[in-house]
């Protein structure tokens, strides 16, 4: 009897104790400490559990009920109380994973192609999609390549045309895409369909010459091409690069690599033949050079001149590109201004 309430108090106070401090636990490992401590195999629940040999036979199966039922009793209250606690640390992660979605997004630059880089690239297109072939030549040209091959012998006039950057050796910077006329026929042999794009150098700087720009040359070399066949082309490529059919006027001219030669103008595609300030009321726009291949052309790459007949046209890509996108400063394409080229991404 005595032996029972000693066991019993013993065991409330046991329990009332672990009871304040699971409540007052405030993290899980602190629980789990508690756990062992009251109920491991050296808690004091255990101790009183073993100690139940030592009873009374009468008083074991009421003691065992009772201790057994207030370790139940501890066990859950942990249970409880870790959920509680998990419960809480999920709330706290939460708390600070929160994102701000009202929060303005952080911005990214992205780049575009440069709108001369654009306007090559639509050039290209254009005349892949007609049959043509594209090639390149080097920057760094000969003499030969850039005005001897070319019908423009030294002393000649057309020389004067053109002010070049010449290397000590002689070399000099190509003042057109015309030598890739040579270097293509000197590696192909007619029918040939070919475009050139890319930039040359003149000595020039003013507000309408930079000292490099870009061209695209055309060379078209078969048995039967005509004049006719070079305006067809030209008409057409002109009708896609500005995604309307626009007029085309061919007046002479003189170039030593095409003969006949013509520059060619079409109608303004500002005010479309009415007159303005970009035609000079004129209501049309210079845009390229052309003419039937110069039969001296053929004499040095080994082109039959009496059974082959061609045509060639050179133009400008910053002039296309102005009169495409309405820039009216040439510079602007050189001079990097991210407010101007990000308007072209
Ligand atoms: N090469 C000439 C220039 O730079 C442009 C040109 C004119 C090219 C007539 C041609 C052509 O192929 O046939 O001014």
């Amino acid at each position: 009897m005595m032996s029972e309430n000693v066991a019993h108090s013993e065991l409330d106070a046991i329990v009332d104790k672990a009871t304040c401090q699971i409540e007052a636990a405030e993290a899980e490992a602190e629980l789990e400490a508690l756990r062992v401590a009251y109920l491991g195999k050296k808690g004091p629940i255990t101790a009183l559990l073993k100690s139940i040999g030592s009873l009374p036979a009468d008083e074991r199966p009421a003691a065992g009920k009772k201790i057994t039922s207030s370790r139940n009793l501890l066990e859950d209250k942990i249970k409880r109380k870790r959920v509680t606690l998990q419960q809480i640390e999920s709330a706290r992660r939460l708390e600070a994973q929160r994102i701000d979605v009202t929060l303005p997004g952080r911005r990214y630059f992205t780049g575009g192609p440069h709108p001369l880089a654009r306007t090559l690239a639509r050039m290209q297109e254009i005349f892949l999609s007609i049959g043509f072939d594209i090639a390149v030549g080097p920057e760094i040209e000969d003499d030969y390549h850039n005005f001897e091959a070319l019908n423009i012998p030294a002393n000649h006039p057309a020389r004067a045309m053109q002010d070049t950057f010449y290397f000590p050796d002689g070399r000099l910077l190509r003042t057109h895409t015309s030598p890739v006329q040579i270097r293509y026929m000197e590696k192909h042999k007619p029918p040939i369909r070919v475009v050139a794009p890319g930039r040359v150098y003149r000595c020039d700087s003013d507000i309408t010459h930079t000292p490099m720009f870009h061209q695209l040359e055309g060379l078209v070399i078969d048995e039967t091409t005509t004049f006719a066949d070079l305006k067809g082309v030209l008409e057409y490529f002109v009708a896609e690069f500005f995604e309307e059919p626009l007029n085309l006027r061919f007046r002479p001219s003189y170039f030593p690599f095409t003969e006949p030669s013509a520059e060619v103008d079409i109608s303004c595609v500002f005010c479309h033949g009415d007159g303005c300030n970009v035609c000079k009321r004129t209501g049309w726009l210079e845009v390229l050079g052309c003419g039937m291949v110069h039969p001296a052309l053929y004499k040095d790459v080994g082109i039959d001149s009496e059974r082959f007949i061609g045509y060639a046209f050179g133009l400008g890509v910053e002039r296309f590109t102005m009169l495409r996108y309405g820039v009216n400063d040439l510079r602007l394409f050189f001079r990097n201004d991210l407010d101007m080229l990000s308007q072209f991404r």
